[in-house]
């Protein structure tokens, strides 16, 4: 009997110290998945940045994942004042051009990461008709109007409008652009989302509705250099650029209203060619453009899906792919930078040490009838998204 009850305190004592070992290794299980689920969050983190001399105050936000990617952006039109991204050493650096304060990007500069509206890109002499009421935009580069005018997107304070983070990290960021302003008819209101994703993926989401017919082209601003060196200039990225045809321009930079084949001829990205290749050819269009400074014609069979243009830095193996809804995109190659902008640090950006993949409708659309419409109506939802896509080659 005794050895039976023995037996079974034994058994039991057995089985409770199994139960608590299972306990203790399934807290620990818990503990990992907590931690693993900690370091899954795209965070996203608000500063104080400053204020304007109107006594706007402006916010800097930056959007950090797991894998050492860091997205800065201030309220001050929505500007990305950072892009770090870890290179084939994992080491992370900057690959934008920025400043390292609110007074710099005040000054007049020429887009520095910023949001651009309402309309991305040239409107020849500022001037466009809708239902045969003609409108006048401000001609800041005179004869023509371009990047909205005087005071586009890109100075004007936004709204903080939404914060979120978790398996992405986002900033939705809103502007009323109230009818007439710049010229432009209809109280717009605009809202432009920033998402950083684990997959270091940077999401860009515009959106906007009006009261009158208008017209909009939203767009971003960056200048990259994927090296993270701006001593360096641009010229050995190797791009891609997914297209058949550029936007032809006049000495003006205002479409021809012809697209023309690139075949035989500098525009041509349809294999990887750095951007340094043939900027130098001797080429009518290049002349005009004072170097890249066009819309290509995307190829974008499956919109949002095709990468459409790419962008590689060979030493830091960082590779950069774009994919849009637009139906165009202009590349600029820095050909007005000219060591006047200073950098984060010390010196100045020189000549062509940083370029722009604009994603857009075509320049001058509200004038010329063949090209996509721009043109909003009350009721219609405007929407559209480009993704710009980090790894390493
Ligand atoms: C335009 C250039 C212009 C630059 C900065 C680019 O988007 O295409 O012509 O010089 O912005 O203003």
């Amino acid at each position: 009997m005794n050895v039976l009850k023995r037996e079974v305190f034994r058994l039991v004592i057995i089985s409770l110290t199994f139960f608590m070992v299972q306990c203790k290794s399934r807290q620990a299980i818990n503990k990992d998945i907590l931690k693993q689920h900690l370091s899954t969050e795209v965070t996203i983190e608000k500063v104080p940045y400053g204020m304007t001399p109107n006594g706007d105050k402006i916010n800097s936000y930056k959007l950090k994942n797991k894998n050492g990617m860091e997205v800065g952006i201030i309220t001050l039109g929505g500007i990305i004042t950072d892009l770090i991204v870890p290179n084939k050493e994992g080491i992370s650096e900057n690959v934008v051009i920025g400043f390292n304060s609110l007074e710099e990007y005040l000054k007049p500069n020429p887009y520095v990461g910023a949001i651009i509206g309402r309309y991305g890109n040239r409107i020849a002499n500022g001037k466009f008709s809708i239902d045969g009421n003609e409108y006048q935009l401000t001609l800041n580069r005179p004869p023509h109007s371009l990047h909205g005018g005087e005071y586009g997107f890109n100075r004007v304070v936004w709204k903080e409008n939404e914060v979120k983070s978790g398996a992405v990290a986002s900033l939705k960021l809103s502007y009323l652009s109230k009818d007439m302003e710049e010229g432009y008819p209809g109280n717009l209101q605009v809202f432009v989302t920033y998402t950083l994703t684990q997959e270091n993926q940077l999401e860009v989401f515009y959106e906007a509705t009006t009261d009158k017919k208008t017209v909009v082209n939203l767009t971003q601003h960056s200048y990259f250099n994927l090296s993270g060196d701006f001593s360096k200039t641009i010229l050995d990225h190797e791009i891609t650029l997914n297209s058949d045809k550029i936007v032809a321009i006049n000495d003006n930079g205002i479409p021809t209203g012809k697209l023309e084949d690139l075949t035989h001829t500098p525009f041509d990205f349809r294999t990887p060619k750095t951007l340094g290749k043939d900027i130098e050819v001797k080429n009518e269009q290049l002349k005009r453009g004072n170097g890249y400074d066009h819309c290509w014609v995307l190829n974008n069979a499956e919109k949002g899906k095709t990468v459409t243009a790419t962008a590689y830095d060979k030493t830091s193996g960082r590779l950069m792919e774009i994919t849009t809804y637009e139906p165009g995109i202009q590349l600029y190659t820095g050909n007005f930078l000219k060591g006047n902008l200073p950098m984060r640090e010390e010196g100045f950006y020189e000549h062509r040490t940083g370029f722009c993949f604009e994603t857009q409708h075509y320049p001058d659309s509200p004038n010329q009838k063949d090209f996509p419409t721009t043109v909003l109506r009350p009721g219609e939802n405007y929407k559209t998204k480009t993704t710009f896509k980090f790894s390493i080659k």
